[in-house]
């Protein structure tokens, strides 16, 4: 069977999902449901990184990894808040020994200094933190990894983690890595519930980080196609985690194969986009979990300047993980600025991490995504124009909450001070990416009564809310929220001082009258509703 890659093995799977989204709803309650309280161990905002599939998939070896660490250690990448490198499918061909241990190639990953032995994975993650980075690496949550349908090269079967989900987390977090991906072509092949595979990998993860003391951060790779926004928030009580919307961007453009197949592929800004819409699920994102677009193809084959600020603006205020794809010793110095442009990073690490919502479409293929930020007033926008003309927009500021005009506001790209009430133009297939301070419009406030805060009115479309709240435990508080509107999520709230109420971002789906949460007494104090 060939490979395939994102829409074609949803279409695959559809049935799967079907079956597993019925038994979700039905298991729910034993999985995520309980109050339960975790300690507080992962990164606020959504990683940033580099991934290596997107430019080498299966041929990735140490000396590669090495390259590209060393590239994001002194391009500025680093500075800007770049810490991953991501080793991602090929690193190893399913062989394990007498006692399930997974073995290596010893001349894909030799030693790097002396006294260390050929073969052995800590090598390459000890010369990642040597740069002051950290470590990542890939596996599956099935038998069968995607290593079953091959990229390029022979297929290899068994390079999944299902039968060894404890030797294998602790394994990884022993030698040494900071970051796990968890794939799921062994998952989809023998149709299993993503839900119940991935809570027991986040458990085998949290055992292993109790083991080791290290920070293992949980990658969900299941491409949405069992709706993860509807689980993956806590699942298995993680703390922070990140999941996966949609399939693939690209099949990887490996440009050292030379190979035809690779050498057609192009990517197109339409590619790019799909990600973007799939990916919006604005109620199931807060401080901590977070929708995935996939890895960014920054400067890749087909990308141009303008279609990298698309890309960027869009990962950047949807607060999408940051894991760049691209060969970083290739990167052109306009990619690079852009990957590092300060004021996007400040978007994009805004603690409330929220996703933006859609306040206005002009005319078809000219929208206008507005995201509300943790500081009151402030407000992040995105002016995107798909279509093939110049376009020159007026932002209605009432329709993102704000009380007449912004008193400030600044064009990211350039960093410079704008006249809020200006006229925007956006050049064809580009986008104007915004920071505006303003006044918010007055909140309505309801108070909750035990675990409830009923009567809300959220009829504008999806509406933002502060939720203000106690968590005096010193540690996360994990709770879930429901609403009859369909929110079904689950929120990890930060610790907050004995007498101080913390704020809580988030979106809530149109229609919500009704929410209840399964949190401690008291906890829950009352929510600010904005209407927009
Ligand atoms: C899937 C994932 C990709 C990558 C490849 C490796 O397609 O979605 O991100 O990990 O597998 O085969």
């Amino acid at each position: 069977m060939e490979k395939r890659y994102g829409p074609y093995a949803w279409r695959e799977y559809e049935l799967a999902r079907i079956l597993a989204i019925g038994y979700l709803f039905l298991s729910l309650g034993h999985l995520v449901l309980s109050q339960t309280t975790f300690e507080r161990n992962s990164v606020p905002h959504a990683p940033m990184g580099w991934n290596s599939w997107n430019s080498f998939a299966n041929i990735v070896n140490s000396e590669i990894v090495q390259q590209q660490a060393k590239a994001m250690a002194t391009n500025g990448m680093k500075e800007g808040g770049y810490e991953y490198v991501v080793i991602d499918e090929g690193w190893w061909l399913g062989e394990r020994d007498s006692a399930g241990n997974i073995v290596v190639n010893p001349k894909q990953w030799p030693a790097l200094s002396p006294g260390q032995k050929d073969g052995d994975m800590s090598n390459i993650a000890a010369y990642i933190h040597s740069l002051g980075l950290k470590a990542g690496i890939y596996t599956d949550a099935g038998r069968d990894g995607c290593s079953m349908y091959p990229d390029s090269g022979p297929k290899y079967m068994n390079t999944g983690s299902e039968g060894h989900y404890e030797q294998d987390f602790l394994q990884f977090s022993k030698w040494g890595f900071d970051y796990v991906k968890v794939d799921w072509c062994g998952g989809a092949k023998e149709k299993r519930s993503g839900a119940v595979q991935y809570a027991e990998v986040a458990r085998a993860i949290q055992r292993a980080q109790e083991t080791t003391g290290r920070p293992l951060f949980f990658s969900i790779c299941e491409w949405g196609s069992q709706n993860p926004w509807f689980w993956a928030p806590g699942v298995g009580g993680i703390e922070s985690t990140v999941w996966r919307t949609g399939g693939d961007i690209i099949p990887p453009v490996v440009e050292s194969l030379h190979d035809p197949e690779h050498d057609k592929r192009v990517i197109t800004l339409q590619n790019v986009l799909d990600s973007f819409d799939t990916g919006m699920h604005p109620e199931a994102q807060h401080t901590g979990y977070y929708n995935d677009l996939d890895m960014m193809v920054m400067g890749m084959r087909g990308m141009s300047d303008s279609m990298d600020r698309i890309h960027m603006g869009l990962w950047a205020i949807a607060s999408a993980p940051l894991m760049v794809g691209s060969d970083l010793t290739r990167l052109s110095p306009a990619a690079l600025s852009l990957l590092t442009n300060k004021e996007a990073l400040a978007i994009h690490n805004d603690s409330y991490a929220l996703q933006p919502v859609k306040v206005a479409e002009p005319t078809a293929g000219v929208q206008v995504w507005a995201k509300p930020m943790a500081v009151a007033g402030r407000r992040a926008v995105a002016i995107l124009n798909r279509t093939d003309a110049a376009v020159h927009v007026n932002v209605d500021w009432g329709k993102l909450g704000l009380d007449g005009v912004p008193q400030s506001a600044r064009d990211v790209w350039s960093g410079r001070e704008i006249a809020a009430d200006s006229v925007f133009s956006v050049p064809a297939h580009d986008l104007e990416l915004l920071w505006v301070a303003g006044q918010d419009k007055e909140a309505a406030e309801y108070v909750a009564t035990k675990s409830e805060i009923n009567g809300i009115q959220a009829t504008s479309g999806p509406t933002f809310a502060r939720l203000k709240y106690m968590n005096t435990s010193g540690r996360g508080l994990i709770i879930r929220a429901r609403s009859s509107s369909g929110l079904s999520t689950a929120f990890a709230l930060p610790p907050t001082a004995e007498s101080t109420a913390g704020t809580f971002g988030l979106i809530l789906p149109h229609g919500t009258a009704d929410l209840s949460f399964d949190a401690p007494p008291g906890a829950i104090r009352n929510l600010l509703v904005y209407s927009w």
